[in-house]
């Protein structure tokens, strides 16, 4: 049996949620943008949040998680607070925009922190679903795309966006990258409905493209 389990889906949601995902320097926030005004452009309401944070609480928990030295918070503790940061920014925004029938665009959900936070082998898969179940009472995306790029074209694109200051967990070595890229590429691979895996290294606006394909049905 493998590592990953195919989360239960527990809610019925009225809107769309649909989440961005993938290593850094992918391009997430640029396609998360380009979604919003493309599906704006069909009339629909949509929010645009991120994680970690999206509420102002749950952006006090970013500041926690991202700044200062690797070795700050232990992997139990890390986990503890990315789960804390969701359940804010679920209570208070994605699941109430959702209950209101609008659409929600989130760069980074849940499988982030399935991919990043069980790299330790200190956590398993159902050990961060338990957390999520808890904290945001599993809600899960209708639809998630994974921004896929060779880890090299993916490291380079970091490395000139962030000029040598990356946050605490962008800093991580390339050994951890290239795990959580393989572990976002297994939840494509168990949950085909739900995770699509996109190649981002086609220019931005065929990326776009694709993703809107990819709603065609949902969009209507
Ligand atoms: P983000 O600001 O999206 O970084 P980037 O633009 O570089 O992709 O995310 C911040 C960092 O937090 C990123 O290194 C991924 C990490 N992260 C986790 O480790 N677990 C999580 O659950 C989330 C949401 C993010």
């Amino acid at each position: 049996m493998g590592r990953f389990k195919v989360p239960a889906r527990i809610g019925v949601t009225r809107g769309s949620f649909i989440s961005l995902e993938g290593g850094e320097g992918t391009g997430k926030s640029t396609q998360a943008k380009a979604l919003v005004a493309a599906l704006e452009a069909h009339g629909l309401k949509v929010h645009l949040t991120r994680e970690p944070g999206g509420t102002p609480g749950a952006e006090v928990i970013r500041e926690l998680l991202l700044s200062g030295a690797d070795e700050k918070w232990n992997m139990r503790t890390e986990a503890l607070l990315f789960a804390a940061a969701r359940a804010e920014h679920c209570a208070k925004l994605v699941r109430p925009a959702l209950e209101h029938g609008d659409w929600v665009i989130c760069d980074r959900f849940i499988d982030s922190s399935r991919a990043y936070q069980s790299v330790s082998g200190l956590l398993s898969d159902a050990d961060i679903m338990t957390l999520h179940n808890l904290g945001s009472e599993g809600l899960m995306p209708d639809r998630t795309f994974i921004l896929d790029l060779p880890g090299e074209i993916a490291a380079k694109r970091a490395e000139a966006r962030d000029r040598g200051d990356s946050d605490r967990i962008g800093g991580r070595d390339n050994d951890y990258h290239h795990i959580v890229m393989d572990n976002f590429r297994q939840f494509a691979t168990l949950e085909p409905h739900r995770v699509k895996l996109i190649d981002a290294s086609h220019s931005p606006e065929d990326v776009t493209a694709l993703l809107l394909q990819n709603l065609a049905e949902m969009i209507g």
